[in-house]
């Protein structure tokens, strides 16, 4: 059976002292699990936590983002070659808030990806559609280009390091959560698509992450789906019991 993993993402929220609590919190309630956990503290804590998380079975560190260059004068960016020195495991690339409010295109997600795997890391490669999109039902299309222009440049031997997380716009941070249906339905989708282009052993083995509004209530019912390999968890990943109960749920 392919990986199954729970990733949390923090986005910009807590203190290093809040960070810590929850990572003790949540390493404490999470004893086993189905699958990988993964971390994704801000920036300046990943150090720390991951030092934390260092010995426990399950638990992986992440970055959220970083930058599409190997070094140089980019002030206030951050290296994959850093991230992957501090002990991180996985980079969250494309996630809707930086493609919205940081203006990264594909083709910068695409630079993003080459030099997380170059380091060693692995991509945890964003795609999802906004509202307007789905109304008029073009979400299928609008996915598929953002995984052919995001990730299709790559070997499969580089595409097997990639996880890929469906985040419609609309259910994130809203409240609002895809049907098991609609993400099942999306998800097969997206499979059909690696399929095509690397062959059905590998799309079989790729983990594809639901992420929207994925709480300690419906996650069993997402994660119960035979192409949702677990989730990318934004707000339920700030409580540690709400972290716990959707890991819990992983098949
Ligand atoms: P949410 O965020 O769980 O708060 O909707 C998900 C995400 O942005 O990864």
């Amino acid at each position: 059976m392919r990986q199954q993993i729970v990733a949390g993402n923090w986005k910009m929220n807590k203190t290093l002292e809040e960070g810590i609590e929850l990572t003790r919190a949540i390493v404490e309630k999470v004893e086993k699990a189905n699958g990988l956990v993964v971390i994704a503290p801000p920036f300046p804590y990943l150090r720390d936590l991951g030092n934390m998380l260092k010995g426990h079975k399950h638990f992986h560190l992440a970055a959220q983002n970083c930058h599409q260059e190997e070094k140089g004068a980019y002030t206030g960016e951050v290296s994959a070659e850093m991230l992957a020195s501090v002990g991180c495991e996985f980079v969250i690339i494309g996630h809707s808030e930086r493609r919205q409010y940081f203006n990264e295109m594909n083709d910068v997600l695409a630079a993003k990806v080459n030099v997380t795997l170059a380091r060693g890391m692995r991509p945890i490669f964003c795609c999802g559609e906004p509202l307007d999109i789905r109304a008029v039902n073009m979400h299928d299309g609008y996915v598929a280009q953002q995984l052919i222009e995001g990730l299709f440049h790559l070997n499969e031997d580089d595409f097997r390091n990639v996880v890929i997380a469906y985040e419609p716009i609309w259910a994130i941070g809203t409240g609002l959560t895809a049907s098991s249906q609609q993400a099942q339905d999306m998800h097969e989708s997206i499979r059909a698509l690696v399929s095509e282009k690397y062959g059905k052993t590998v799309a079989d083995l790729t983990p594809i992450l639901y992420g929207g509004s994925c709480n300690a209530q419906n996650a069993s019912e997402l994660f119960s789906r035979p192409d949702v390999d677990g989730g990318l968890i934004g707000g339920a990943a700030l409580k540690s019991d709400d972290f716990a109960a959707i890991v819990a749920a992983l098949k």
